[in-house]
């Protein structure tokens, strides 16, 4: 049974990080997976913004602020994101009685979008 869902846009602009909000958003949001994932790509503010709609998604779905750290996005072996809690929120899942955690992102040159389904 589907049990939350979120959605969330991102644009791609205000992920545009000089050097130093890229160091604030890579210690205070990012986690160390996202960065190394989004930094080796061309195209990292879309990366970025992807994620931070992923964690904006997750929060919506759960309907808690989840600290932006304690979320972040892995990828499978295909490519296929999954979304991995963290610290204190590592039990939120079976604490919820989520069974599974889908989570898909797309993202164009301008915008991002996050879709997060709990299924209990
Ligand atoms: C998945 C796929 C359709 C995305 O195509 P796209 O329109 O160019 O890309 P979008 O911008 O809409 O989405 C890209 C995001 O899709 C997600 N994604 C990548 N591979 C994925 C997969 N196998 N399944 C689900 N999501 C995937 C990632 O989050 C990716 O973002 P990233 O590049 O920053 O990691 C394409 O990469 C593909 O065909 N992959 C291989 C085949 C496959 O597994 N397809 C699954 C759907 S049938």
């Amino acid at each position: 049974m589907i049990v939350g869902i979120g959605l969330d846009l991102a644009e791609v602009r205000r992920y545009r990080f000089d050097e130093r909000r890229l160091a604030w958003f890579a210690r205070r949001v990012y986690t160390d997976e996202e960065m190394a994932y989004a930094m080796g790509k061309r195209h990292w503010p879309e990366r970025l913004a992807g994620f931070f709609a992923a964690k904006e998604a997750a929060r919506k779905a759960f309907g808690q602020a989840i600290p932006w750290r304690a979320v972040g996005v892995t990828h499978e072996r295909t490519g296929k994101p999954a979304l991995h809690f963290f610290g204190r929120y590592t039990e939120l899942t079976r604490e919820r009685g989520v069974r599974i955690v889908h989570v898909t992102i797309t993202h164009t040159e301008t915008t991002a979008a996050a879709l997060v389904v709990l299924e209990s």
